[in-house]
């Protein structure tokens, strides 16, 4: 894995930016789609710059189950606002959280998946060390699946939502094993509430109790942090 300690998000977003620029220079067309305040800044770049994205595709890891595209608290909105809308894409992926049969609509996307392999994958991560929506005891061979969210996803989600019982407790989300198909990884972290789980996923054993810490077995993954969310890596 390689460290980058950047001075904030805006820094961090950025460097993505960078990288994702470079993989796009030598053939990158698919990219996997994060959501979550941390990839805010990462967007915004890619919306003020004057790269094309018009030949690319997005994969994006999760949705609510329970909210359409149309839901202003839907993932697909929140694509839609921060990127899609101002960045024009070829094609641009979420899974549907309105689907009648959420089973099936887990085996359309791990077909969409297969179709369009993400060559370079963007992640947060929540403080539990969850990756997408797979929460701490997700199998590692894990492809898309329903998931029930912990008590702290719901209760961090909260600050999205008026009430808390507005928080849907179910999503649908890439599996672990489809988020370490990607060519390359970039994961994002900003802020002292993610020590924890950086120290965890970087320095801590590979263990399915830390789901991000499964990116320790791939071979290609750099993860950008402030020095918040550095700050309880211990120098090697
Ligand atoms: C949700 C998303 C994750 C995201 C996490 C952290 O759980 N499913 O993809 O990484 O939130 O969000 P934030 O970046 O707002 O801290």
């Amino acid at each position: 894995m390689k460290i980058l300690v950047v001075d904030n998000a805006q820094a961090g977003g950025q460097k993505a930016f960078q990288m994702i620029e470079e993989a796009m220079e030598h053939g990158a067309k698919v990219l996997g789609l994060a959501t979550g305040s941390t990839p805010i800044a990462l967007y915004q770049a890619m919306t003020e710059s004057a790269v094309n994205f018009s030949e690319m595709t997005s994969v994006n890891l999760d949705e609510y189950v329970g909210l359409s595209g149309e839901d202003s608290q839907s993932y697909r909105h929140f694509m839609e606002e921060q990127l899609f809308s101002k960045k024009p894409f070829k094609e641009t992926f979420v899974p549907n959280g309105k689907a009648e049969n959420i089973k099936a609509e887990c085996t359309r996307y791990d077909e969409v998946i297969a179709a369009h392999p993400v060559d370079v994958q963007i992640l947060g991560i929540g403080r539990n060390g969850h990756i997408g929506f797979n929460e701490p005891d997700t199998s590692f061979a894990s492809k898309t699946h329903q998931v029930q969210l912990t008590d702290s996803t719901i209760e961090a989600n909260t600050r999205f939502f008026e009430k808390e019982e507005d928080v849907p407790t179910q999503a649908i989300s890439m599996g672990i094993a489809s988020i370490m198909a990607g060519k390359e990884i970039i994961l994002m972290a900003y802020g002292k509430d993610k020590a924890e789980a950086i120290r965890a996923t970087v320095q801590g054993p590979v263990t399915e109790d830390v789901p991000a810490s499964v990116l320790q077995n791939h071979p290609h993954v750099t993860v950008i942090l402030d020095a918040d969310a550095a700050s309880l890596l211990t120098q090697k």
